[in-house]
């Protein structure tokens, strides 16, 4: 039992607290950057609205009043036939779509840099995943998205009964969406789209092609990341020539709590309000303070932006990208990114969303000033002074081409989940069926996946990552011991 000192301690309540008295500019999600975006009586009263599921309020598992009315506003502002409030997130929103749309053993074109949450509704569906290799970005150590003739060679080889895509990807980039749906419509599959980083694409001719209204069957997309929602805020569109309501609903009700916040559902009202009566407005702001941020930011020795010219075209897996997004490779600089990232923050209270391997993301959104751009470009300027430039090359990836790798699939996610597991020694674990992902850093997309062989090829590759240090991602993260099934 712990001491009455520890007990009157609240170390989470108080690690917040600090984190929001900090002065910082915010480059993280959610989109609101505090609540400076937020409706003003909404943001002081949201725990006055925590409410339950009273006559006046309506019920998200069966809505008939004012749920219902927000969804159908959503639907319409997003150009939808049907959309649906989600309360946890594009977690929920990606297993329900998994739910809706496929069935045990359905084979699924998957792009390999899904979320977890891909993985889960695969898990939960018992669909066979095919994956495929998303474009790699040597030069920003980032994942893209899928060619066109990678898609369509795909379902010309397998019977798919739908393609699953990331629109966009975590940084912003996206795949040709038009020609995937085109592709899709030829071949009688369905396109399923984690749109979670895109709720604004619809709201600014700027911004990347929304997969909502470019034929994709349900798209996810979280509120929250980057528009006027409370964390958890998300919605899922439904195209309901393919996907019909009942089906969604009733997926929606095994999933989501009966006891959802109804900030989080208001929030994704509000949001949509802000959108329709002045959404290009501040997306235009938007737009511009961080296209200028980021010419400022590449005038910086030692960095570089990623520009419409890093894009490579029509038909590829980087064809558009959102602007709003600041992906800034750090690999000219002498320090890596983890160490810059700290830096930024400690010193200059700069809170970037991530750093990866020889890059840094910075999410701006309609909740970002112009002060928050001038101190993040003063930031990496005095940071970039402090670390100097790189004299020599790093090697970020071990040499080992972890995307081309396509271990042997065996088993469907969902029966490597259930099986029987062992724990083994990574040297005997040759030609075992792995139970978990596997995942290096970078890619940062899994080496192996739940179901896969760990073939001697697979094993030596792990080995070697192993011994270049590079960060692993698995049950052991020193992968002395893998998970596999019994
Ligand atoms: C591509 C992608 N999909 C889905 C999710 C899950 O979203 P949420 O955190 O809203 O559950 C994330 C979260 O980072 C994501 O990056």
């Amino acid at each position: 039992m712990a001491s009455d000192a520890a007990h009157r301690r609240a170390p989470l309540f108080e690690s917040l607290r600090s984190f929001v008295e900090r002065d910082q500019a915010p480059f993280y999600s959610p989109g609101h950057k505090g609540g400076r975006t937020l409706d003003p009586w909404f943001r002081e009263h949201i725990a006055a609205v925590d409410l339950n599921n009273l006559a006046d309020l309506d019920t998200l598992h069966c809505p008939s009043g004012p749920i219902l009315e927000a969804e159908a506003l959503i639907a319409d502002a997003w150009g939808a036939t049907a959309s649906f409030i989600l309360v946890q997130g594009s977690t929920g929103g990606n297993i329900a779509v998994a739910l809706s749309a496929l069935r045990p053993e359905d084979p699924v074109l998957v792009q390999r840099n899904a979320h977890k949450s891909v993985l889960a509704g695969l898990v939960q569906s018992g669909a066979r995943p095919i994956w495929l290799a998303p474009q790699w970005d040597a030069e920003f150590g980032v994942a893209h998205g899928l060619s066109v003739d990678q898609v369509d060679a795909a379902l010309a080889a397998e019977p798919a009964v739908a393609l699953w895509i990331l629109h966009p990807t975590y940084f912003g980039t996206t795949a040709d969406i038009t020609a995937l749906a085109d592709v899709c419509r030829r071949r009688g599959v369905r396109l399923l789209a984690d749109g979670a980083h895109s709720p604004h694409f619809a709201f600014h001719p700027e911004l990347p092609t929304a997969a909502e209204t470019a034929g994709a069957a349900a798209t996810v997309q979280s509120v929250h990341k980057i528009l006027s929602g409370l964390s958890q805020a998300a919605v899922l569109h439904v195209d309901t020539d393919q996907l019909d309501v009942p089906t969604v609903r009733r997926s929606l009700q095994l999933i989501q709590t009966t006891s959802p916040h109804f900030a989080i559902m208001a929030s994704i009202d509000l949001a949509r309000r802000q959108m329709i009566t002045e959404g290009r407005e501040l997306l235009d702001v938007t737009l511009r303070r961080a296209r200028r941020t980021a010419a400022r930011l590449a005038e910086i020795p030692g960095l570089r932006v990623f520009g419409d010219e890093d894009l490579t075209g029509p038909g590829s897996g980087s064809h558009q990208r959102d602007a709003t997004k600041l992906l800034i490779g750090t690999a000219g600089l002498g320090a890596d990114a983890g160490e810059i990232l700290a830096q930024l923050t400690r010193i200059h209270g700069v809170q970037p969303e991530l750093a990866g391997s020889g890059h840094i993301l910075c999410i701006t959104t309609i909740g970002n000033t112009d002060t928050d751009m001038d101190r993040l470009v003063d930031g990496f300027a005095d940071i970039a002074q402090r670390v100097g430039l790189r004299d020599t090359e790093v090697a970020a990836d071990a040499g080992i081409d972890v995307l081309g790798l396509a271990p042997e699939p065996v088993l469907t996610p969902r029966e490597a989940f259930f099986a029987a597991t062992a724990t083994v020694a990574l040297q005997s674990a040759s030609d075992r069926i792995a139970a978990e992902p596997i995942t290096p850093y970078p890619p940062g997309i899994p080496l192996v996946m739940p179901g896969e062989r760990l073939s001697a090829e697979v094993l030596d590759a792990l080995r070697a990552l192993r011994a270049a240090d590079n960060p692993i991602s698995a049950a052991d993260p020193t992968l002395e011991r893998v998970t596999v099934v019994r």
